[in-house]
């Protein structure tokens, strides 16, 4: 499994780093980067909640 932003359509609302800031940060482009893939169960719960739907997990 692994855990992708899509740059070009996150809007850096920052949701998924307050759901699981071990798994997301923000990059210097103000958009969302997978820093862990630690914890897939937490990252499931972000792309569930990303408005823009920019998390996929394959
Ligand atoms: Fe971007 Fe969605 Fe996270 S818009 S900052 S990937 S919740």
């Amino acid at each position: 499994m692994s855990i992708k932003i899509d740059k070009e359509t996150c809007i850096g609302c920052g949701t998924c780093v307050g759901l699981c800031p071990s798994v997301f940060g923000m990059d210097d482009d103000g958009k969302a980067k997978v820093i862990s893939e630690d914890d897939l169960e937490c990252a499931k719960n972000a792309e569930s909640a990303c408005p823009v739907e920019s998390i996929s997990i394959e």
